[in-house]
């Protein structure tokens, strides 16, 4: 009976497709330690975007592997030149996430903007003391000129989101967009360019060693104290002590962000930075988009095993 390990937990949607099979389950609190050891004979590795997979993750696991099933779109946690010269197809789980990830970001836009946290903090803390004409002022989304950096799946339903509030939609992206140009008269510009224009930044590119910190303090500077930058894609691809001082100086409006370099941990000058709005890595948590996940992760799983192409190729 062939080996799948899922590194930490896969929810009954995943499980279901893998009957048939010799489940190994680290949990949540899986160390890398556990990993190497769960990992021997292993034919299928499920991790998500917390687990690093590497060579040594590969080699403890050996010849028996033939698939690393990433249970997220997102695959920065994997070595890909590791698992290529292993011969290791690599898949992912995208669109099934789509919706769910570009509504959070719309969320974050919304609630960002219009200072959400910060005045249901006051709320809470008792500091309410009553209706006052000049306070918790923020802006108006409607009319705003949105740019969206980025237009893959997620971008592209972002945009399509934001379409009914936006005046202008700019897009910054490596190609050209001709449908969503068409249809969403999105208007592509240089990244500077955009940052300059934009009264909303919705950041939606991988991460890999050309986005890494993509957004820094010149860019943030650009992005101005009015605006407001929203990121639900990855952490790495925002110099984060960068993004606290602009909140902390005034130079940025407004932040939303849904993910950060060296997850868990936030940097505590975020924490404290006013004007920002913080979740938990959650752009992805509805029932439906991680039952689907699961749900492909494992079928990537199954068809690499019964020797079918994957569904969801990254990788081989
Ligand atoms: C989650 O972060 C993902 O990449 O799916």
């Amino acid at each position: 009976m062939s080996v799948v390990l899922i590194c930490r937990r896969l929810l009954p949607a995943g499980l279901a497709e893998l009957e048939g099979f010799e489940l190994r389950v680290g949990g949540l609190d899986a160390t890398r330690e556990q990993l190497l050891e769960l990992a021997l004979g292993a034919a299928a590795i499920i991790p998500d975007p917390t687990v690093p997979i590497d060579g040594p993750l590969l080699d403890a696991a050996g010849s028996e592997l033939k698939v690393v099933a990433n249970f997220a779109v997102g695959y920065d946690n994997v070595d890909l030149d590791a698992c290529r010269e292993r011969g290791i197809v690599v898949t992912n789980t995208p669109d099934v996430l789509t919706n769910a990830t570009a509504e959070l970001a719309l969320a974050l836009t919304l609630a960002a903007a219009r200072r959400m946290s910060e005045a249901e903090r006051e709320l809470r803390n008792g500091r309410w003391s009553g209706w006052d004409p000049g306070e918790m002022l923020g802006l108006e989304l409607s009319g705003a000129t949105f740019a969206v950096i980025g237009l893959g799946r997620i971008g592209r339903r972002y945009a399509e989101l934001a379409r009914g509030l936006a005046g202008e939609l700019l897009y910054v992206s490596p190609t050209a967009k001709p449908e969503a140009e068409r249809e969403l008269g999105a208007v592509r510009a240089e990244l500077g360019e955009a940052l300059d224009a934009a009264d909303v930044v919705s950041l939606h590119a991988p991460a890999n060693p050309e986005t890494r910190h993509l957004i820094g303090a010149a860019e943030l500077a650009r992005i101005g104290p009015d605006g407001v930058f929203v990121n639900t894609s990855r952490g790495s691809l925002v110099d984060s002590e960068a993004l606290a001082a602009a909140l902390r100086d005034g130079v940025l409006g407004a932040a939303g962000l849904d993910v950060y370099e060296g997850e868990p941990q936030v940097p505590q000058a975020l924490i404290e930075a006013p004007r920002a709005v913080l979740l938990p890595h959650i752009g992805s948590a509805t029932t439906k988009s991680r039952d689907g996940m699961a749900r492909t992760a494992a079928r990537n799983v199954v068809a690499v095993l019964s020797g079918e192409p994957p569904l969801n190729p990254v990788l081989g």
